[in-house]
């Protein structure tokens, strides 16, 4: 379980350019959940991620992964953390070397470790030919897919992910998150997704938290989240497009999904005919 309790940041304290990113967040991450954390742009999401990994300190408060502080070493192998646009990252000569380079300095052997980088590349949906390929011959959207097997390539317990679809044509953005929620959530890995995507949260998220200007304005179920027009509109979100049709149709049912959407429109359509 990850434990964030009173968490607050700020950046270049006491210069003119002090800004307090995100002030007294408190959330827990239950194990095998998809967390999402949702806000508008500068609202503090990956702040608040690189702090859960471990990558800059805590101003105040506190962290805990499996009842360890998040200063301690140990959680740098229980967290992975793929940052936006990760694909910018990558730097090795072939595929194969840049996902083996996470699990070779974990000191695994040459064996575990090309075991490590096929399971991987079938995790993302990468054909195992393009293993001596250079990453950078690549499309873009298989480029994400190499940096997102280089952290799976070291099997994190939790795995963070910041807008793993930012950029990505409408087809590439559907495939990876299917793929990636298919495959990686039957191994039973924890995830914290940052997105913009109403419709990704709704597709995927069991938990929402909304940030709004660092400050956390609402926690709950993504149906209860799209539910409460204020909040969304405070936060500067809308609600997926076939939600908001479904109460333009005055239709007093809440659908998260095309296909809710289609049995409750059909149901309806259903009674009327009926009625004739
Ligand atoms: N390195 C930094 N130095 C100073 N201020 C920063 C730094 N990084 C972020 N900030 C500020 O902290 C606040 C939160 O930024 P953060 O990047 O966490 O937001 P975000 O929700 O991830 O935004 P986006 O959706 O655009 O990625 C913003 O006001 C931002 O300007
Ligand atoms: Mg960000």
């Amino acid at each position: 379980m990850i434990s964030v309790k009173g968490v607050s940041y700020t950046y270049m304290t006491s210069t003119p350019f002090e800004k307090t990113a995100l002030e007294n967040i408190s959330f827990d991450v239950a194990e095998g959940e998809v967390l999402a954390i949702a806000g508008h742009t500068g609202s503090g999401k990956s702040t608040l991620i690189q702090l859960v990994a471990g990558l800059i300190k805590l101003t105040s408060g506190t962290i805990a992964i499996d009842g360890l502080p998040v200063a301690d070493k140990k959680i740098r192998r229980l967290v992975g953390i793929v940052f936006q646009y990760p694909e910018h990252q990558l730097f090795e000569e072939t595929v194969e070397r840049d996902i083996a380079f996470g699990p070779r300095n974990f000191g695994l052997s040459d064996e575990e470790t090309s075991a490590r980088v096929e399971e991987a590349m079938r995790q993302v949906g990468l054909d195992a030919a393009l293993k001596k390929v250079s990453p950078f011959e690549l499309s873009g959207g298989q480029r994400r897919r190499v940096a997102i097997a280089g952290i799976l390539a070291l099997k994190p317990k939790y795995l963070i992910l910041d807008e793993p679809t930012a950029g990505l044509d409408p087809l590439a953005k559907k495939n990876l998150l299917q793929e990636l929620f298919g495959v990686v959530r039957k191994s039973g890995v924890t995830i914290i997704l940052v997105s913009h995507s109403m419709e990704d949260i709704a597709r995927f998220a069991s938990r929402v938290v909304v940030l709004a200007q660092g400050k956390v304005l609402f926690i709950g179920t993504p149906r209860e989240l799209f539910a409460e027009e204020e909040i969304l509109s405070r936060a500067g979100l809308e609600p997926p497009p076939i939600t908001k049709l479904l109460r333009t149709l005055n239709i007093n049912e809440q659908a998260l999904t095309v296909d809710e959407a289609e049995k409750i429109i059909l149901k309806r359509l259903e009674k009327i005919s009926c009625r004739r």
